[in-house]
């Protein structure tokens, strides 16, 4: 099958006595006002593709033309101008029975308010879908039970709507839309509705059975906090028009133009950068074999209070500048003895949300590592807090986090006589300052 599920290609949809002139003044370049003597220009020049298997989201304001969009897509809505493709079938060119079958079998639209029908059982709500389909009681009712497993209902099933509580109920809801099969979902608003904890638990759910039964959604919203949530990719749209498209993190750290940027401000950042976003190259890393004078360069170089140990790349643990003199002034030449290996770490992919609160108990940079444990970034508390509030900063160094040590009075001489004496030598330095 084709990784493309659905393609726009210059989608028009103007309201109003005049369409097809709107649409040619609007080529020719008049303004969406410039027109509106012919008529509102709901949609103008909407072009984008849906992949196979994600959740796209179309973000906009109220009135910016989402719910035209979207109508236009399963072809509840004609195009003033422009063709919608489902799965290569132009959906503006179907009879009106070929656009019956790909509404059933290919594009389904989930209802706002998911309402179910309250003298139908559980499950009877669920298999209602296919029951529309024609499709036979025991076929039905068996693939409607699949699915409320999935949505964490199938004990509920003999039960009625008003025995559940508000977000079982939309996930009665949900499991209904999913039992249809089609193969792309269309969801105007759909939790739109309901109270902030239980849209919380229904985004979660939705991405969890978007990615067991890989179906395409395709997904409306006002909400930023939820497109960036959901969407693999997200189209915003103002005015008619798709002002930029771009993974979440693309609008956020990229606004295509200041109407994005301003929308994008408020955006609860955490829940949508994820730590390969923001952390930064390692500079201040010193190889195990380099030893005590290894490190000891590195945290003078890279003015900084620690350093990482790494071996073939892979993270061993964290020197400070305290134990290295310590080790200095013991002779010691072996970073091993140092080293103290409880570091904390975290995955490229994990998100800054989960990262802030590890973040403030370590005084050191947040370690990225692979699942092989390599060091592949650091998050310095700056970098974290800059990316929080969407403060553009780029630090080249580890910033110094710990209390420094007098770093001239004891430090400069001790690396001196490292550099050009034995280890031992370092011995004549003075105590004094390490806390
Ligand atoms: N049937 C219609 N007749 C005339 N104008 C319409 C019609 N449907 C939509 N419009 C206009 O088209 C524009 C886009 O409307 P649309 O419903 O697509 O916006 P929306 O982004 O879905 O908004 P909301 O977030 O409020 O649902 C609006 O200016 C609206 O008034
Ligand atoms: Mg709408």
């Amino acid at each position: 099958m084709s990784e493309i599920a659905l393609e726009a290609h210059n989608l028009y949809k103007v309201f109003g006595r005049n369409p097809q002139q709107a649409v040619k003044r609007l080529k020719a370049g008049e303004t969406r006002t410039d027109v509106l003597d012919a008529g509102t220009a709901a949609v103008i020049d909407a072009s984008f593709t849906v992949r196979r298997g994600e959740i796209f989201v179309i973000m906009g304001l109220s009135g910016s033309g989402k719910s035209t969009i979207i109508r236009m897509l399963n072809g509840l809505l004609t195009p003033t101008d422009g063709e919608v493709l489902v799965q290569g079938r132009s959906v503006t060119e179907a009879s009106a029975a070929e656009l019956r079958d790909i509404r059933r079998k290919s594009v389904a639209m989930v209802f706002q308010h998911f309402a179910l029908l309250p003298h139908r059982t559980v499950i009877d709500n669920a298999a209602y879908a296919l029951e529309i389909q024609g499709v036979p009681a025991a076929e039905r009712l068996k693939r409607a039970r699949e699915i409320l497993g999935k949505v964490g209902l199938d004990q509920w099933a003999d039960s009625y709507p008003d025995e559940l509580s508000g977000g079982m109920r939309q996930r009665v809801g949900l499991a209904r839309a999913l039992t249809a099969g089609s193969d792309i979902l269309l969801m105007d608003e759909a939790f739109s509705a309901l109270d902030p904890l239980i849209r919380r638990e229904m985004q979660e759910q939705l991405i969890e059975l978007q990615q067991e039964l890989g179906r395409t959604i395709i997904f409306i919203t006002h909400d930023l906090n939820e497109a960036m949530f959901l969407g693999d990719r997200i189209a915003v749209m103002r005015d008619g028009r798709i002002v930029q498209q771009g993974t979440p993190e693309e609008i956020l750290t990229d606004p295509a133009n200041d109407y994005v940027a301003q929308f994008v401000q408020d955006v609860d950042r955490t829940r949508v950068l994820t730590a390969s976003a923001v952390m930064e190259p390692p500079h201040a890393t010193t190889p195990i074999s380099a030893g005590v004078r290894g490190a000891l360069r590195t945290l003078r170089e890279q003015q900084s209070s620690a350093v990482f140990a790494v071996e073939s790349r892979k993270l061993i643990g964290v020197v400070t500048d305290r134990a290295v003199i310590r080790a200095v002034k013991a002779g010691n030449t072996d970073v091993r003895g140092i080293v103290d290996t409880n570091v904390l770490t975290v995955g490229p992919d994990d998100l800054l949300t989960d990262i802030v609160e590890r973040a403030v108990e370590t005084p050191v940079p947040l370690a990225v590592v692979d699942d092989k444990r390599r060091l592949i970034g650091v998050i310095p508390r700056v970098t974290l807090l800059a990316a929080l509030g969407n403060v553009p900063a780029t630090t080249r160094e580890m910033p110094i986090i710990q209390t420094p040590i007098d770093m001239v009075a004891e430090f400069t001489p001790l690396v001196d006589q490292v550099a050009d004496a034995a280890p031992a030598a370092a011995g004549s330095a003075r105590e004094g300052g390490d806390r």
